[in-house]
């Protein structure tokens, strides 16, 4: 059975793509500090795979730590990084504490990697590396804009890192997977997001408003020059996101690639308003959403949703559910939360 290194593991994207590597019928090795993730979700994975995967509680910072764990863990073939800080807001009043985590335990990994024979990495970028394009749907063409914010900043830092790491090195093969705006939880609502507080994410704050922990979700802005007024995006079921990454690593150890780094857009092709998506959950949900119209969100981009005939045609991969599902996924993870108490 082949083995792969997930760090994050066991956190939103990473917990439902080790599912995904599973039933694939791979072997993950799970590596996560616990930042941002609860240890619980060992047994969401556990109860929905038959499999409790390997997991070392660990700080990617820590070579020391990452290189005991590639010993112990001989024979890996590919690693999925996942590990990294994400709360836009925090990177601008703490861009230190990013750049440190976010670039130092990639330069770490590419090192203890190579030092360890493992050839292949895919890495977790997003599309937040476009700003706002000039053309839509964005392909992985489109120029790389100067970030909004050090978090988006270090997503482009280190899909460089690992360019040129790539470049010097015949050896080592990557491909970063740019994400939309990733979204719902597994359909056995075992495993799902955990924001951490308020949200700073639309789906969460809505899902927790139609349950009722919060009073009103905020639309940020109706003013926009799209068709209703409000933002759009392309919203892509985590578990739709969770199979690109075993595509990528399939595409890795395949030798199927055709450059030593390659880039892909993970998203669903289609572009969603806000306003919509709020009208689609009332729709799935049977729930009244109390919300109003507030100011525009600083930094927000107007409107972005992705090209993914590449990904289709070289990955082998879809997107497959739709809206509807995808946010019915989502409320029925919030209900499972409110009933087991599973928060952080
Ligand atoms: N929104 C609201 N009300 C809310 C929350 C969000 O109206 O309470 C709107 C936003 O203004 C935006 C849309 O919902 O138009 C989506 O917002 P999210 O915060 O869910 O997602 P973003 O597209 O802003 O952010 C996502 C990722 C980031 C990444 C960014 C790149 O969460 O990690 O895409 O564009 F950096």
């Amino acid at each position: 059975m082949k083995r792969i290194l997930v760090t994050g593991g066991t956190g939103y994207i990473g917990s439902h793509t080790v599912v995904e590597l599973i039933r694939a019928g791979y072997e993950a090795v799970i590596a996560d500090n616990l930042s941002n993730s609860e240890i619980s979700v060992l047994e969401g994975i556990e109860k929905i795979t038959g499999v409790k995967p390997a997991f070392e509680c660990i700080d990617l910072c820590d070579p020391s730590a990452l290189d005991h764990l590639l010993t112990r863990h001989g024979g890996i073939v590919a690693a999925i990084h996942f590990a990294a800080y994400k709360a836009v807001g925090e990177s601008v009043s703490q861009p230190l504490k990013y750049y440190r985590n976010n670039l130092t335990s990639l330069i770490n990994l590419l090192e203890w990697m190579s030092r360890h024979s493992i050839l292949h990495l895919v890495f977790s970028s997003s599309c937040t590396v476009y700003g706002q394009p000039e053309k839509l749907p964005v392909t992985e063409q489109a120029p790389v804009l100067p970030a909004t914010s050090p978090y988006g900043n270090t997503k482009q830092i280190c899909e460089a890192i690992i360019r040129d790491t790539a470049a010097a090195s015949e050896s080592i093969k990557s491909i970063a997977l740019r994400y939309f705006n990733p979204i719902g939880a597994h359909a056995s609502a075992l495993i799902g997001e955990l924001p951490v507080g308020i949200p700073n994410n639309l789906v969460p704050f809505i899902t927790q408003t139609a349950i009722g922990i919060r009073e009103q979700l905020s639309v940020f802005g109706n003013d926009y020059n799209t068709p209703d007024g409000s933002c759009i995006r392309d919203y892509i079921h985590v578990v739709d996101l969770a199979k690109a990454h075993v595509a990528a690593v399939e595409r890795l150890i395949g030798g199927k690639n055709k450059k030593n780094f390659e880039v892909f857009n993970l998203g669903t092709g289609r572009g969603v308003s806000v306003l919509e998506l709020i009208r689609t959950f009332e729709k799935i949900s049977g729930v009244k959403l109390n919300y109003k119209i507030a100011g525009r969100r600083e930094g927000d981009t107007e409107q972005v949703w992705a090209d993914t005939s590449f990904a289709n045609r070289e990955l082998g991969w879809k997107a497959q559910s739709t809206l509807e599902e995808t946010l019915l996924s989502a409320w029925k993870w919030e209900q499972y939360c409110r009933t087991t108490g599973n928060r952080k």
